[in-house]
C-alpha cells in the first residue's frame, strides 16, 4: 500500500503510525524502544498542565526527551485555558515537536476535576482551550478525543470541527464514550465521520492489535495514521510489523525469537533504572511490563507471580535468564524442575 506522508503542521512523519499516550507507560525509554521498532511519531504519558507551569519536577521528568526519539509529542491535560496556555509554551520551550491536549482521559479523578474526556460535553470550554492554547506556540496543536460523553452524545465530528476551528493541526480519537471507558469495541465509524467532518489529518486508534486491523481502520475510515496503544504493551515490536505490512505487504508473525525478547526485557529494564535513578522504583514499574511481555508464554503465570516477589536487578536477571533457558530447551518455562 502506497501511503501517504503524515503532516501535522511542518512536522513530516516517517510513517503514519504513532504510539499512543499511556499514563505510566509512554515514559523515555519505552518510547525509546518504540522508535527501535520505526514507530513514526511517539507521544508523552499525560502531564498536568498546572504541574508544568508550578515547576514540580516529577512533571517535568515526564516531559523529557530525546533527539533520538525523532518527534516527539507531549500530552497536557487540565481544564483552565490560560494554565493549559502556559504550560504549552513551557513545553515548546524544552524543544517538544508537538502539543497534544487530552479530551480523552475518561478517569474519574480527570472528570471530577473537569479535565480529559468531561470536556467532550462543552463545547465552548474546548474552543476557549484550544483558541489559548494556539496563541502561545508556534509548534503543531493537536487533540486527541473520545467519540462522546455517552451512547446518547456522540459528538466527536462537531468538536474536531471546532478544534480545528481554532488551529488544530491534527486529530486523535479513540472511538469510544468515556461511559464505555475501555468496555465494548471502539466504533470506527465515528473515526469515519470526524475524517469526513475536517480537513487537518485524522489519526485513528482504538483495538489495533494487529497489522492488519491497522490497514483494515485505514481503509475503512479513510484517517491519515494510526495510533497505537494496549497493542504495543509487552510487544513493540508490533510497530516493525506494521511498518513491514503497510510497506512491504507482508511482516513476520511470529515476532521477535525468544533471546530478542529476553535481552529487550533487560534493555528495558536497565533503561528504566537510569531514567528513574531507583533500581526497586524501576524494579516495580517493570513488574507490569514483564507481565505483558510473557502474556501467552508457557509457565508466565507462575514466572509471573516469582517476579512480583523481588525487588532487585540482580533478582530479576536470575528469573529472566532461567524462564528463557527452559523456554529455549522446550520445558515448561517456569516452575518446579
Ligand atoms: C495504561 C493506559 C494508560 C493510558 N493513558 C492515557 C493518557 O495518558 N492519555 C490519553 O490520551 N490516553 C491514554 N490512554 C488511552 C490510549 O491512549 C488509547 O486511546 C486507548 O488505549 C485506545 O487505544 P488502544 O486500543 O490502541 O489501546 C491510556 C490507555 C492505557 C491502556
Amino acid at each position: 500500500m502506497q501511503l501517504a506522508p503524515l503532516r501535522i503542521g511542518p512536522v513530516t512523519l516517517a510513517r503514519p503510525v504513532v504510539l499512543a499516550p499511556m499514563a505510566g507507560v509512554t515514559n523515555l525509554p519505552f518510547r525509546l524502544l518504540a522508535k527501535e521498532q520505526g514507530v513514526g511519531l511517539v507521544c508523552s504519558e499525560t502531564l498536568s498542565a498546572r504541574g508544568i507551569v508550578e515547576g514540580g519536577e516529577k512533571t517535568h521528568k515526564m516531559a523529557s526527551r530525546t533527539h533520538e526519539e525523532g518527534p516527539m509529542a507531549a500530552q497536557i491535560f487540565g481544564c483552565d485555558p490560560e494554565i493549559l496556555a502556559e504550560a504549552a509554551s513551557l513545553l515548546e520551550a524544552k524543544g517538544i515537536d508537538i502539543l497534544d491536549i487530552n479530551f480523552g482521559c475518561p478517569v474519574s479523578k480527570f472528570v471530577r476535576s473537569f479535565a480529559g474526556a468531561v470536556l467532550m460535553r462543552e463545547p465552548d470550554k474546548i474552543r476557549r482551550i484550544v483558541t489559548a492554547v494556539r496563541s502561545r506556540i508556534r509548534i503543531p496543536l493537536t487533540v486527541k478525543m473520545r467519540s462522546g460523553w455517552d451512547a446518547a452524545s456522540i459528538n466527536a465530528p462537531e468538536i474536531a470541527h471546532i478544534a480545528e476551528d481554532c488551529g488544530a493541526d491534527a486529530i486523535s480519537i479513540h472511538p469510544r464514550t468515556r461511559a464505555q471507558a475501555y468496555t465494548g469495541r471502539a466504533d470506527w465509524r465515528v473515526t469515519a465521520e470526524v475524517v469526513r467532518r475536517v480537513r487537518i489529518p485524522v489519526i485513528g486508534n482504538g483495538d489495533i492489535t494487529s497489522p492488519e486491523k491497522a490497514l483494515q481502520l485505514l481503509e475503512e475510515t479513510g484517517c491519515a495514521g494510526v495510533m497505537i496503544g494496549r497493542g504495543a504493551l509487552g510487544n513493540p515490536w508490533i510497530f516493525s510489523q506494521v511498518r513491514d505490512f503497510l510497506e512491504k505487504g507482508s511482516y513476520d508473525p511470529a515476532g521477535p525469537p525468544p533471546g530478542e525478547r529476553r535481552a529487550l526485557m533487560l534493555r528495558h529494564l536497565d533503561a528504566l533504572i537510569d531514567f528513574t535513578g531507583n533500581e526497586v522504583a524501576a524494579v516495580r514499574v517493570m513488574r507490569k511490563h514483564f507481565a505483558w511481555y510473557t502474556k501467552g508464554l508457557p509457565g508466565g503465570a507462575l514466572f509471573r507471580d516469582a517476579i512480583n516477589q523481588i525487588e532487585t536487578r540482580a533478582e530479576v536477571v536470575e528469573i529472566i535468564e532461567k524462564f528463557f533457558d527452559r523456554l529455549h530447551v522446550g520445558r515448561a518455562a517456569w516452575g518446579p524442575s
